[in-house]
């Protein structure tokens, strides 16, 4: 049995592991893979943290760096998806996404864990329905994953300037990380009896994410990188475009040169950063691989185009240079990632969805129903190109 919505070619083979000792981070890695393209290399710490959590063996926290739309956001929804998916996850599915700036009070300089954990206990009460037991409520919530949103907003130097407030979040997380028993006042039934209990709870079996896109740290490598005498290389490749052109390209990866001192320079605290299993650091997303969101990604702006032309029984295709040339489109917004296909995708399409027959642009099929063809003439039109 694959994954429910994701028919993709390694998790059709191997089977949906029912005990902890049939899954691997390889398993992981293909079921993450389906929802998360073109970030493989991150994909397989992501795959290896995941695995730790999941067994309880080691704690699997994780830094997630990456410019904005190239899938932070999109990984932590997908971890979601096979928390809820695979049975033999139910003990983990208290998962909470929280941006950082909600987890510290900046009048009064305060972290505060309770906000946290009252996101964490909400997750934990949709997942075991109405009036849960304590020691059921805390169990789960004790194995939750939490992903912290933004840390990079949160580090201890902004635009030149000390951030306490930044210090501040960091260590009350970092405090979190390494396992503190944090009492948590709330209502569940001891005795069958619903009362206001204290729950100790112990967040050292708890999984952290941290994603951010640390603008600056890009601009801050490169400077470092390319600074007389730092012995670094930049690398070229040359690129075909859709058209058929070449063109040499240099490019800057973070990935390729970054180190861990470069967090601190930019303002994270050396013991935060030391509490992470892994830092992760995600590509800009490529031409080709904007092409394949755009075309096999489970919520791209394709696939709900399809679902809606759907109910008017037409089957919507697009052909592969159209879908290239949108690819190039988005890839020269470079600072919104995989979020501009879908303006991109929406000037094409908007005018066609609000009257499909009208458009001109629907054919019917020898077999019943309609086709409707998006082509490169049809993009580079609505596209100006
Ligand atoms: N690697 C990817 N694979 C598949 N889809 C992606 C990928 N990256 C981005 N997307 C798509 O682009 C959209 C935005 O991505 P996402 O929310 O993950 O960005 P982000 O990295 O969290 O950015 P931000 O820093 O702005 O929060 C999502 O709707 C998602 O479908
Ligand atoms: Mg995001």
């Amino acid at each position: 049995m694959g994954l429910p919505h994701a028919p993709g070619p390694v998790a059709a083979q191997d089977p949906v592991p029912e005990q902890l000792d049939q899954l691997s981070p390889r398993w992981i890695f293909s079921a993450l893979a389906q929802g998360v393209l073109g970030q493989d290399k991150a994909l397989e710490f992501v795959a290896v943290s995941l695995y730790k959590h999941i067994t309880g063996t080691l704690p699997g926290n994780l830094l997630l760096i990456g410019n904005s739309g190239t899938g932070k956001t999109t990984i932590m929804n997908h971890i979601q998806r096979l928390y809820h998916e695979v049975p033999l996850f139910r003990p983990l599915r208290a998962m909470t996404i929280i941006n950082a700036n909600l987890l510290v009070d900046s009048d009064r300089m305060e972290f505060r864990p309770e906000r946290l954990l009252s996101a964490v206990e909400q997750r934990a009460r949709a997942v075991l329905g109405q009036k849960p037991a304590a020691a059921e409520l805390q169990a789960l919530m004790e194995r939750a994953t939490v992903c912290v949103d933004e840390v990079d907003k949160m580090s201890a130097v902004v635009a030149g300037k000390p951030n306490p407030i930044g210090v501040v979040l960091q260590q009350g997380l970092l405090t979190l990380m390494e396992g503190e028993v944090v009492p948590f006042h709330t209502f569940a039934l001891v005795d069958g009896k619903e009362e206001e209990v204290v729950l100790p709870i112990n967040t050292r079996g708890m999984m952290f994410i941290c994603g951010g896109a640390f603008e600056g740290l890009y601009d801050q490598v490169f400077t470092r990188v390319t600074s007389p005498g730092s012995g670094e290389k930049l690398k070229s490749t040359a690129i075909r475009t859709a058209d058929g052109q070449v063109r040499i390209e240099t490019r800057f990866a973070l990935a390729d040169f970054f180190r861990l001192e470069d967090l601190f320079a930019y303002g994270m605290v050396p013991q935060f950063i030391a509490r992470f299993d892994n830092v992760v650091i995600l590509n800009d997303l490529t031409v080709e691989v904007l092409k394949q969101i755009l075309l096999q990604a489970v919520d791209s702006p394709l696939m709900r185009s399809k679902k809606y032309l759907a109910l008017f029984h037409i089957d919507l295709e697009v052909e592969d240079l159209a879908a290239a040339l949108m690819a190039e489109a988005a890839e020269r917004q470079s600072r919104t990632g995989a979020r501009a296909l879908r303006g991109i995708w929406g000037k094409i399409m908007n005018p066609i969805e609000f009257d499909p027959f009208g458009s001109g642009l629907v054919q019917p099929k020898p077999e019943g129903g309609f086709r409707l063809v998006v082509t490169a003439d049809l993009v580079r039109r609505a596209l100006g190109l």
